[in-house]
Order: structure tokens, then C-alpha cells, then sequence
């Protein structure tokens, strides 16, 4: 059946069944690659994305529950000419490795700024505290955050 989505700020139409997980209508039928899908079952974050500003596990969030809320993908953050702050950071930290965790780790980190934009580390870890790095690149995501949250209380 057709379901409406608004992602990224643009109306799509996708023909797909209500249950479909919402990661695999935006990798599968709108090409939006971003979120990735790790474990499939909400324990790793790599697929997350926002709801209105919600960070949400796409892999486990059926298109029906979406309706007309808007949902924003990590292609919807910058753009290569101009990058969100917390992409600007993570490459200025080096914050990746094999970067299959960076989605899920950007998105949490945007909602965290978005409602605490001078967060303590602290803070940042325990925002991200559901993300697995299976590279073990904790640190530097942690730095690339507190960095981007720098760069935004001097912008
Ligand atoms: S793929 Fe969704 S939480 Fe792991
Ligand atoms: S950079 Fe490889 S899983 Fe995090």
C-alpha cells in the first residue's frame, strides 16, 4: 500500500506493507543509506534516526507508527559543501574508523546538543551509551562531540 513520509524536509510516497521496519523503506526504496542496519534488533544504534527531533531505532520502528511526523536522516544534517558541526568534528577528531557506529552515534549526538547544547562529558557519554563501537573508538566520539558542542556556542 502507498504510505506518506516526510523525510528530510520533503514529502516522499513509498509502496510498502505497514510493519516494514523504517530503515528498510529509507536504505531500500528511498536511498537513503546513512542509517545502517547492525543488529536488527535495537541494541547497537547504527540505524538511528530523529522524529521530530527524537533520536529513534529505525530497524525496529515500523512505517505505520511514522505518520506525519518528520523524520531526519543523517543526509538531511549537511551537505558536503557544508557540513553539520558534529560531522566537521567527528573527521576533525578522526572520531571513525571502520564507521559502520557513525550514523547512530551522529543522530544521538544531535539530539543530545539539540537539548543540551553545553553538555559535560559526562553528559555525552551517557547520551550515547546505547551505541556500540565495535571499534572501540569511544574516546574519540566522545571528543568529537564535546568539540562539536564548541563549535556551536561559538557560531
Ligand atoms: S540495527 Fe537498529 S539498533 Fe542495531
Ligand atoms: S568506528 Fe567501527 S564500529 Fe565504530
Amino acid at each position: 500500500m502507498a504510505i506518506n513520509l516526510k523525510v528530510n524536509g520533503v514529502s516522499r510516497s513509498v509502496n510498502a506493507e505497514p510493519d516494514t521496519p523504517l530503515l528498510y523503506v529509507l536504505r531500500n526504496d528511498l536511498e537513503l543509506n546513512g542509517a545502517k542496519f547492525g543488529c536488527g534488533l535495537s541494541q547497537c544504534g547504527t540505524c538511528t534516526v530523529l522524529v521530530e527531533g527524537r533520536a529513534i531505532r529505525s530497524c525496529v520502528t515500523p512505517i505505520s507508527q511514522i505518520g506525519q511526523r518528520e523524520v531526519t536522516t543523517i543526509e538531511g544534517l549537511g551537505t558536503l559543501d557544508k557540513l553539520h558541526p558534529l560531522q566537521r568534528a567527528f573527521i576533525d577528531e578522526q572520531a571513525a574508523q571502520c564507521g559502520y557506529c557513525t550514523n547512530g552515534m551522529i543522530m544521538s549526538a544531535k539530539e543530545l546538543l539539540d537539548r543540551t547544547p553545553r553538555p559535560t562529558e559526562a553528559q555525552v557519554r551517557e547520551g550515547l551509551a546505547g551505541h556500540l563501537c565495535r571499534c572501540g573508538g569511544y574516546n574519540r566520539i566522545v571528543r568529537a562531540v564535546m568539540r562539536a558542542a564548541q563549535a556551536n556556542g561559538r557560531t
